[in-house]
């Protein structure tokens, strides 16, 4: 009886020590995600997380308010996308990326943040899965494996790859791949580029040849598949891959 006695207490004791250290930790990460927001993100997002008022009217797209329903429909359900968000920035947004300058763990502190402050949201829905390269949803590229080879068993020609792409893609990407190209001034949203950091890090193969295959709706991007057949398509995305994403290191 009394090891029982001494042996429930310990069991207390036990218990209540670890969570008062579970609860100092994520107290510690929730003021670590504070601070770093008021130091780094409040000029644009604002304190409250609405966006600065100079901002709004200062910067287009303006930076996003977190506290609307669209947000919390676009990026709730996707913590994912918002930590890729800040680490490599929104290309041809004012958005850059931070992850050159902060910590991985400091990244996730804020964007838990603003989740839990500005959003509401106090615990985590499942993250929506990472197979459907296809979509629409940017989010969704998350996590892209670089090596993964063009889909089904398609095998791209880099040079003939180079000759579509200065006939098809550099009117609006340009020839150096920064969306600079000649149409690139009369189009909204512009095209991207595709030296940016979120593109290097996003534009695998697959994700290449899902997306020109299909383009995007609302914006100029054309659907190259009622252009192109799949080889042709297979061969561009090579040459962009090859090109811009991932050049091969020269052989000496
Ligand atoms: C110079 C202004 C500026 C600063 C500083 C800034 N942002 Fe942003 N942020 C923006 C703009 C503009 C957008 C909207 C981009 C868009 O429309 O795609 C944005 C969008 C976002 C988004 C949504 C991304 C998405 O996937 O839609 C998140 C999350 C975010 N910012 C977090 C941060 C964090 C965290 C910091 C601080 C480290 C920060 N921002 C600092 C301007 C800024
Ligand atoms: C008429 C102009 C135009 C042409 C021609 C064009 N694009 Fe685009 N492209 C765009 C625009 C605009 C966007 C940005 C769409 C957006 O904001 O979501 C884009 C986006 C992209 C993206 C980004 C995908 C992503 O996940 O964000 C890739 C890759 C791309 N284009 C490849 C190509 C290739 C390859 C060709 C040639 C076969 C091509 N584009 C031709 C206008 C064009």
């Amino acid at each position: 009886m009394m090891l029982f006695n001494k042996l429930q207490r310990f069991t207390v004791s036990a218990l209540i020590f670890s969570s008062v250290t579970a609860y100092a930790a994520e107290n510690n990460q929730s003021n670590l995600g504070s601070e770093l927001y008021h130091d780094y993100c409040s000029v644009c997002h604002g304190d409250t997380g609405k966006a600065a008022v100079w901002a709004q009217s200062g910067l287009s797209p303006s930076p996003r308010n977190f506290t609307t329903r669209q947000s919390k429909e676009e990026l709730g359900n996707n913590k994912k996308r918002m930590i890729f968000s800040v680490t490599y920035g929104r290309p041809q947004t004012a958005m850059q990326g931070w992850g050159k300058r902060l910590r991985p763990y400091e990244i996730e502190a804020m964007v838990d943040y603003i989740r839990l402050n500005f959003m509401n949201i106090t615990e985590e829905p499942v993250e929506p899965d990472h197979t459907d390269v296809g979509a629409h949803d940017h989010s969704r590229h998350f996590g892209e494996d670089m090596n993964s080879p063009i889909p089904d068993g398609l095998l791209g020609d880099y040079q003939k790859g180079k000759d579509l792409f200065e006939n098809s893609c550099v009117p609006c990407h340009g020839d150096k791949g920064d969306g600079e190209g000649p149409r690139s001034r009369f189009i909204f949203p512009k095209p991207r580029d595709f030296k940016h950091p979120a593109a290097l890090a996003k534009y695998s193969r697959p994700h290449l040849y899902n997306f020109v295959h299909t383009g995007r709706r609302g914006t100029e991007m054309p659907a190259w598949r009622l252009v192109l057949s799949d080889q042709q398509i297979a061969d561009v995305v090579e040459y962009v891959f090859k090109a811009f994403i991932r050049p091969p290191k020269e052989e000496k």
